[in-house]
C-alpha cells in the first residue's frame, strides 16, 4: 500500500476536480488535434492519479481501450471506483506489468518531471508497438489572478502558514517530487535521446475566468469551487506534513475561513459583480512515435 502522494503532496480532491476542469469537453478539440490518435485503440496512461485525464479519453475516444496505472493506492482505488469503462492498475511506470509492443499509444500529464528520463521513455518505449504513439502532457507556467476575496490571508492563517513553513523545507526532495524537470527545449530533445520520432510540440491555453461569458454558471461554478477543494486540501494535508504543529481544530478553523472566501466568490458571481480573476495554463504536448 503506498499513498504517499495522495498524502502529502496533492490529494485526490486537488488532482481530480482541477485535471476535470482542464480536460473538460470543452476543451476537448485542442487535445484531440494535438494528440493525434484518432486511429488509435489501445491507450495507457502513465501516472493516471485520481483518473481524470483517462476518463475524458475514454470519452473522447470510445472505440479505444484506455488503462491507467499509478503508484498510488487511494488514486487507483478512488478511480476504479468513479470512472467506469477503463482499467486502473497500481503499478509503477519504472517497470510497466504490460508485454513489448502492446498498446497503440501512452499519455501522461505532469508526470514526465517526476520519473527518472531513461526509465520514464524506457518502459514507454518498451511497452509501445512499432509506431506507437508517446505523448507527454507538461504544463507551462501560466497567468494566475486569485481574486482579492480569496488572497487577503487573516492574521489566523498568516500565523497557520508561518508555523508550517519549515516542514515545507526540502519538501520535493523529502517526497521524491519533481527531481527531473526540463524546459521547453529539453522536453522533445529528451524524448529524441531515448529513441523516438517524428517528434513534434503543440501548446494549448486553458483559459479559466469564472468571469468569460463564453463559459455556463455551471462551468464558472466548477472552475471556482476546484480552487476551493485544492484550497481545503492543503488545509488538511498540514494534518499530515506538520501535524506536530497544527492541531485538528486549528485546521477546521482554516477550513471554514477557506470555505467563507469562497462562498463569497461566488456570491459575487451569482450577483454578476466581474472580478475577472483567471488561470490561464499553457499545456505543452509532446508528441513523438516509436
Ligand atoms: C502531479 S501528479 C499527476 C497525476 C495525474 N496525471 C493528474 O494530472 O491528475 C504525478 C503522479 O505521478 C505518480 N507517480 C510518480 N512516480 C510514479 C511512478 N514511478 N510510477 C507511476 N506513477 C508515478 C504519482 O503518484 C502522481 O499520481
Amino acid at each position: 500500500m503506498n499513498t504517499t502522494w495522495s498524502t502529502y503532496v496533492q490529494n485526490i480532491n486537488t488532482l481530480y476536480s482541477s485535471r476535470s476542469i482542464r480536460f473538460a469537453d470543452e476543451f476537448k478539440e485542442k487535445y484531440i488535434k494535438a494528440f493525434d490518435i484518432v486511429d488509435k485503440n489501445k491507450i495507457l496512461e502513465i501516472g493516471c492519479g485520481p483518473g481524470a485525464l483517462a476518463e475524458s479519453l475514454h470519452s473522447w475516444y470510445p472505440n479505444a481501450k484506455v488503462y491507467g496505472i499509478d503508484t498510488d493506492s487511494n488514486f487507483i482505488a478512488f478511480a476504479r471506483k468513479n470512472i467506469t469503462g477503463t482499467q486502473f492498475l497500481e503499478a509503477d511506470a519504472t517497470a510497466l506489468p504490460f508485454e513489448d509492443n502492446s498498446f497503440d499509444v501512452t499519455i501522461s500529464y505532469t508526470v514526465s518531471e517526476h520519473i527518472e528520463p531513461s526509465k520514464f521513455y524506457g518502459e514507454q518505449y518498451r511497452v509501445l508497438k512499432e509506431n506507437g504513439v508517446c505523448i507527454v502532457i507538461s504544463a507551462r507556467k501560466g497567468v494566475n489572478i486569485t481574486a482579492s476575496c480569496i488572497a487577503e490571508e487573516t492574521n489566523f492563517e498568516k500565523e497557520i502558514w508561518q508555523r508550517a513553513g519549515e516542514y515545507f523545507v526540502d519538501f520535493q526532495k523529502k517526497y521524491d517530487v519533481c527531481q527531473y524537470p526540463q524546459n521547453e527545449a529539453e522536453l522533445p530533445l529528451s524524448m529524441r535521446e531515448h529513441g523516438f520520432k517524428s517528434i513534434s510540440t503543440e501548446y494549448i491555453t486553458i483559459n479559466l475566468t469564472p468571469d468569460n461569458p463564453c463559459y455556463t454558471a455551471d462551468m464558472a461554478y466548477a472552475m471556482i469551487n476546484a480552487n476551493r477543494l485544492c484550497a481545503l486540501d492543503s488545509a488538511e494535508r498540514l494534518l499530515h506534513v506538520a501535524g506536530e504543529k497544527i492541531t485538528a481544530p486549528e485546521v477546521a478553523e482554516l477550513k471554514r475561513i477557506i470555505n467563507a472566501k469562497y462562498d463569497k466568490r461566488i456570491m459575487l458571481y451569482n450577483k454578476g459583480i466581474k472580478i475577472w480573476d483567471t488561470d490561464l495554463s499553457v499545456t505543452m504536448v509532446i508528441r513523438g512515435e516509436k
